[in-house]
């Protein structure tokens, strides 16, 4: 059997039931074998999660170790020191700008946390009026019922819209499309003024957060605001009384070339929410950061704070992650992520910048993203019937590249985007591969374009 061929078991319920899953044995650097012995460079550490590196022995060590010690105890009534170790460790890479930290099991878990906790910051201040969350269009924040809601991607909604408790989203910091028209040279930031139209008409007594996230995930693959985007959100949050949530899932732990991304920004949130890279791709985690301001609200006020999950807290997370945050030290990746992320980026602009479909390269550190369009000009996306992105995907992995793909970024109707997110140990050789690999992809799919449309 060759790539795509079905893997053993059909008992999984997978995204796709009519597609073949190849079935990966074993990872080493950014490196996937399958079973059939092919190998995938993997070129968006799965979902832009596995920052380290395949195949770490020492980070299946550390949750080995911890597992022959004490794999769970129940966070109401227990503490371990592998939770407290890996909460104070977090709290001093924050510089401690965040005084407080809740572990969970990964980023919408996270999300749905920090609005808990928002809501329990208004109540200890005697403002229980305030419980909406505003967000932004073309955003996501996660799959649950909350983090779904709050979420702007119209592809990931679309199902599941008469379920979700919606509160309000304002336009997204995309300058490439941008929804006022304007370029970020000369524009006023309508997109961070209009949070505060929307806090005005809401009612800012209604008002407890915003959520964002500081470059964008897969709704709009690397797009990121004018530096100073973050400071005027960080000002109308502060006039009105609602607490700043950053949503870090994808881009903290150094994914952007800083530990966190509000760093490029100058400010600090109140709320900070971390998962994927934060176990370094060896444990379901995700976290959530309180700023003294919030911590105290609770501390002075009733003390409580006791929403959960089963799993919250649990030693064997908390372990891979004071594991993953000595290895990225050890190593200096984080460093290394700024690094390289300049010369994919630089790379990446020189080898597709001519293509035909390629409208936009965008990103920050290890997160760059490629978006396609039918007409570079006016920037008119091409038919979302042809599924553009998936096809280079698809092509992609048939040549050995595994890429992670996105679409809908015009609005939801349509855009095709690709997202480049390797694990920080990637070489400028590698990246060369990686690079190469995709342009053949890109090309061929290119070529079945200009085919279809005919002479
Ligand atoms: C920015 C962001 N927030 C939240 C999530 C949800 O995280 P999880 O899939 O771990 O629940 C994701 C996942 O892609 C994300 O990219």
């Amino acid at each position: 059997m060759g790539r795509g061929q079905r893997a053993g078991s059909d008992a999984v319920l997978r995204v796709d039931s009519r597609r073949h899953y190849r079935s990966i044995v074993r990872g080493e650097g950014i490196y996937l074998y399958d079973s059939e012995g092919n190998r995938y460079i993997d070129a968006s550490g799965g979902p832009i999660l596995c920052n380290l590196g395949h195949g770490i022995a020492e980070m299946a060590e550390a949750l080995a170790e911890q597992a022959k010690k004490i794999a769970f105890v129940y966070r109401s009534d227990f503490t371990t020191p592998a939770l407290e170790e890996a909460a104070r460790k977090i709290c001093e890479l924050t510089g401690f700008a965040m005084k407080k930290v809740f572990l969970v099991s990964g980023g919408s878990e996270a999300n749905e946390i920090a609005v808990k906790i928002a809501r329990r910051f208004h109540l200890e201040r005697g403002e229980g009026s305030k419980y909406k969350v505003i967000s932004r269009w073309l955003s996501y924040h996660g799959m649950t019922q909350g983090a779904l809601a709050w979420s702007g991607m119209p592809t990931r909604r679309r199902d599941y819209v008469p379920m979700l408790k919606d509160d309000a989203h304002i336009p997204p910091a995309y300058c490439y499309r941008c929804w006022f028209g304007l370029e970020p040279s000369r524009c006023d930031l309508q997109c961070a003024r209009a949070l505060e139209h929307e806090i005005l008409c809401q009612g800012p007594e209604n008002v407890a957060a915003f959520i964002a996230e500081p470059i964008s995930g897969m709704s709009l693959c690397g797009a990121h605001p004018r530096a100073d985007y973050f400071r005027l959100v960080r000002e109308i949050c502060d006039e009105h009384g609602v607490l700043l949530v950053l949503d870090e899932v994808m881009t903290g732990f150094g994914r952007t070339g800083k530990w966190f991304a509000y760093e490029h920004f100058g400010i600090i949130p109140d709320i900070l929410t971390l998962g994927k890279g934060l176990g370094g791709g060896y444990f379901p985690v995700g976290a959530v950061a309180i700023s003294e301001k919030v911590a105290k609200a609770i501390e002075d006020g009733t003390g409580i704070f006791s929403p959960g999950y089963s799993w919250a807290g649990n030693p064997l997370g908390a372990a891979v992650i004071s594991r993953a945050i000595d290895y990225l030290k050890e190593k200096g990746l984080v460093e290394r992520a700024q690094k390289m992320g300049r010369y994919l980026g630089a790379r990446l602009k020189e080898e597709l910048s001519p293509h035909p479909t390629v409208g936009d390269i965008r990103g920050l550190g290890l997160m760059w993203g490629v978006e396609f369009v039918k007409d570079k000009v006016t920037k008119e996306p091409l038919d979302p019937k042809l599924k553009f992105h998936q096809r280079v995907a698809h092509r992609a992995l048939d040549m050995g590249l595994f890429i992670e793909s996105s679409g809908g970024c015009e609005r939801g109707k349509a855009g095709d985007m690709v997202m480049f997110g390797p694990p920080f140990i990637v070489t400028e050789d590698e990246i060369d591969q990686m690079i190469e690999l995709f342009e053949r992809a890109l090309t061929h799919e290119e070529e079945m374009l200009t085919a279809q449309e005919g002479p």
